[in-house]
């Protein structure tokens, strides 16, 4: 048992040094599915939740305010009116590459768009679709 946990760790230790989008799109699954037996994670629910419209800040109702409808394309924040680069893995390669990056900005957004913090879920499900947008 403590070699399978040493084993695990060192797993993860070199999961998060050389992340790519898919390790961390299995990080959140992991995650969630801690939370939810059999979770998988959804492309189209991902999707959704980028366009949906949040009633928390009337100047971003969504993460789509600053990331645009198209997430291939670069942003522009409501606010402070800088532009920000493409969001999809496709068009801006250093993307979900590193896990406390991903979780800061997520931690942010969703606490300012959403009124609380994304849950492991809704992470691997807005990744997932990240991932599959060209
Ligand atoms: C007010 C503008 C704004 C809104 C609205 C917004 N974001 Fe962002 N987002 C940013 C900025 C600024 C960055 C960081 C700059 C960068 O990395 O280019 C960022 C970066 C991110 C990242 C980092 C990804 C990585 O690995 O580099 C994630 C994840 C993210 N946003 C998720 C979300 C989610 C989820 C929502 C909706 C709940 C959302 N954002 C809404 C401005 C916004």
């Amino acid at each position: 048992m403590k070699i399978a946990i040493s084993l695990l760790t060192a797993l993860f230790a070199a999961t998060v040094q050389a992340a790519t989008p898919a390790d961390l799109l299995a990080t959140y699954r992991n995650e969630a599915a801690q939370q939810a037996a059999g979770f998988q994670p959804s492309a189209q629910r991902g999707a959704e939740f980028f366009a949906r419209r949040f009633t928390v800040a009337a100047k971003m109702p969504a993460c789509s305010s600053c990331h645009t409808d198209n997430p291939a394309q670069p942003g522009r924040h409501v606010v402070t009116d800088k532009v920000i680069k493409p969001l999809a893995p496709a068009a801006n390669t250093e993307r979900f590459t590193d896990l406390a990056k991903a979780d800061k900005w997520f931690r942010r957004n969703c606490t300012e768009v959403v009124g609380r913090e994304c849950s492991a879920a809704e992470k691997a499900d807005f990744v997932a679709y990240l991932t599959g947008v060209r």
